[in-house]
């Protein structure tokens, strides 16, 4: 069975493509018609990108969880909704159905209630990749209560620092979790964030590694405790939202200061997730659907949870990592679950690529109809060893570009739809109007590239809403202004920049400003900076990434120090804890070199330009340095050990 808003040929592509750009208003109207309102909107669209103000289908009212949940219990309440694969093999899988996810929910919704969590209040969310998770999550959207997940790999600094910043009142977590063979204690990193002053009330502990954990009287509660406690009469009803209400916070680095809390909203999150997940992985009822990142990220809100769901879709939900116990992991999850759609990261593709074929021998990869990749962009060498072992040919490997900002895909292929092209994401999504400019923000023209064909280089940029788009970032609205709409007028600024080729596809080559993107995963360089700072000794840092065989990105950092004089490697190693606290381990550089001073311009300025090539291994072509305070700083950082 195909939804009545899924694209079905090249043709219709084309058609659709057309229709969402002349009358997004009525484009998009259709596609909503094939959701559960409880009142219909007034408007479809309205928009200024100055402010920025955007907001899609005001007016309406709705719950996300009815179309997630309640409209699918009639055909599809005996269907799985999540298929839980845990991290030791040897613990059954979990399969949750429609009816069995939706009698969770509406019961953890009540335990939210009855600990004073209301409409609108912040809840942090910090817990291993279980079930659990995506309960709570979804319990708060019952009840109106405004998300924030927090990734697992972050340290206690980086949860005060997001707690702090949403004012939250509640924190649920779990006392640990299993990642691979080691058990990480999560409680415990609560407990150290919770030390600094915050608002935070409640915590609610699930109890997943029987770890032992200090419960705090009167703030800290067990999760089983609290559900026991309701009966099922107490259920309330699913809270009215409006469509423009925030449904969740979540935390991503920029180039300057600490992360900010990019917010989305109810209606037309929920519609852009749907629209995309069915699109680009052409989804067919009853596909089983493997999203393999956490849902501490963006990825895992959208396309574990949200587009999945609102589409009565089944999803794979991994609780560990792609080499336990052994490296055959993924092939295997694949092949006992019957994965037909597998979605992962180049970065772990990268890494399973480097453990030869041997992994790949005797699993049965045969359910698998459609491949995609995320995050970062894919080398060609990655690409075939996709489509050549995983998808032996056979399965069309979608590339998805999008970012935390943009709430779902904005341009990829379509699988089985429009062609793929090897590292290039190719098209825009109906609704998505990129366009290229050059630093003043003119349009760029196409000139031959070097195998001769015409391309079109700059800065990506997309020129009117989509559903999906951040509205705001949290208490800052002024933050989101600068970051995404004042660098060029009227347009939304990706800070990617991008290629484009004849016949309209994009490639996008990385970032343009100080956002690293390691693993897939964003750290901004004055974020680490910051945080190597921290370290008694150092007098200053710069941090930029170099090109890394397998995470696509490393991070390098050159660092002054005038501290206690110790060995190097032991230098090395505790700046590398400092980071740790501050950030959390994602963020620990690759590479360390001590230098005496930094290239600075004579008005301060760090020349990254000639770190990033120095980091890079080139000795050559540094560039002009003549504008340089001190020019010899070069030399020295060039031949310098690290
Ligand atoms: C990068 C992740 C190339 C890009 C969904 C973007 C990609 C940043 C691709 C957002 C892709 C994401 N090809 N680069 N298919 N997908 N990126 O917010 O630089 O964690 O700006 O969202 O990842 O990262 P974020």
């Amino acid at each position: 069975m195909s939804y009545p808003f899924q694209i079905n040929s090249l043709a219709q592509y084309h058609a659709d493509y057309k229709a969402a750009a002349e009358n997004p208003d009525a484009f998009w109207a259709n596609v909503a018609d094939n959701f559960c309102w409880r009142k219909k909107w007034d408007k479809v669209l309205g928009w200024n990108f100055t402010e920025p103000k955007i907001e899609w289908f005001a007016g309406a009212k709705l719950n996300i969880t009815e179309n997630c949940l309640d409209r699918h219990l009639e055909k599809l309440g005996d269907k799985p909704a999540i298929i839980w694969e845990p991290n030791n093999v040897d613990e059954p899988a979990r399969t949750l159905t429609y009816k069995e996810l939706h009698a969770q929910i509406i019961q953890f919704a009540q335990v939210l209630k009855n600990n004073n969590v209301n409409r609108g209040d912040r809840v942090c969310i910090y817990m291993g990749m279980i079930p659990e998770l995506t309960i709570a999550v979804l319990a708060c959207a019952r009840i109106g209560a405004i998300h924030s997940v927090i990734f697992g790999g972050f340290s206690a600094q980086s949860i005060a620092d997001r707690m702090q910043d949403a004012k939250a009142s509640c924190i649920i977590t779990c006392d640990g979790a299993f990642r691979g063979n080691k058990i990480i204690d999560l409680k415990a990193v609560v407990d150290d964030a919770l030390l600094q002053e915050n608002v935070v009330q409640k915590v609610i502990v699930f109890a997943r590694t029987k770890t032992p954990v200090i419960m705090m009287d009167g703030r800290d509660v067990w999760w089983d405790d609290e559900m026991n406690k309701i009966s099922i009469t107490d259920f309330t009803v699913a809270e009215e939202m409006d469509a423009e209400d925030p449904l969740f916070i979540l935390y991503t680095s920029g180039s300057t200061g600490k992360p900010k809390g990019v917010v989305h909203t109810c209606a037309g999150y929920m519609i852009w997730t749907t629209y995309t997940f069915v699109n680009m992985f052409n989804y067919q009822q009853g596909d089983v659907h493997f999203c393999t990142a956490d849902i501490g990220w963006i990825t895992g809100h959208s396309y574990i949870i949200y587009g999945p769901l609102a589409a009565g879709a089944t999803s794979v939900m991994f609780e560990g990592i792609p080499t336990f116990p052994d490296v055959g992991r993924f092939w295997d999850i694949i092949d006992k679950h019957q994965v037909n759609i597998l979605y992962t990261a180049p970065t772990a593709l990268r890494s399973l690529m480097s453990f030869g074929n041997e992994p790949l021998q005797g699993k049965n990869l045969s359910s698998l109809k459609t491949l995609g990749t995320v995050g970062e962009p894919i080398n060609e060498e990655a690409w075939h060893w996709y489509d050549d072992n995983i998808g032996k040919n056979k399965c069309p490997i979608v590339d998805t570009w999008w970012q935390t900002e943009t709430g779902g895909c904005l341009i990829t292929n379509l699988a089985g739809i429009t062609p793929a092209k090897p590292s290039w994401a190719t098209l825009p999504m109906p609704g998505v109007q990129p366009i290229i400019v050059d630093e003043k923000g003119e349009e760029t023209s196409p000139n031959p590239s070097e195998g001769g064909a015409l391309v079109t280089s700059g800065n990506l940029c997309i020129k009117a809403p989509w559903p999906g788009m951040l509205r705001t970032t949290w208490g800052d609205h002024e933050r989101c202004r600068v970051n995404y709409f004042a660098t060029y007028p009227n347009l939304y600024f990706t800070g990617d920049g991008a290629l484009k080729d004849a016949e309209g596809n994009y490639r996008i080559t990385g970032r343009v400003d100080d956002v690293l993107n390691i693993s897939g995963h964003r750290i901004g360089t004055a974020e680490v900076e910051n945080a190597i700072n921290m370290h008694n000794g150092v007098i200053e840092s710069a941090v930029v990434g170099y090109p890394h065989d397998i995470k696509g990105q490393g991070i390098y950092a050159f660092v002054i120090y005038n501290g206690e004089q110790m060995d190097d490697n032991i230098l090395r190693q505790n700046i590398a804890a400092t980071i740790s606290k501050a950030i959390g381990a994602i963020a620990k550089p690759d590479k360390i070199q001590f230098v005496s001073g930094l290239p600075k311009t004579r008005s301060g300025k760090i020349m990254r330009r000639i770190l990033r090539k120095i980091a890079e291994g080139e000795t050559e072509n540094l560039g002009d340095i003549t504008t340089l305070l001190d020019p010899d700083v070069v030399a020295e950082i060039r031949d310098g050990k690290v």
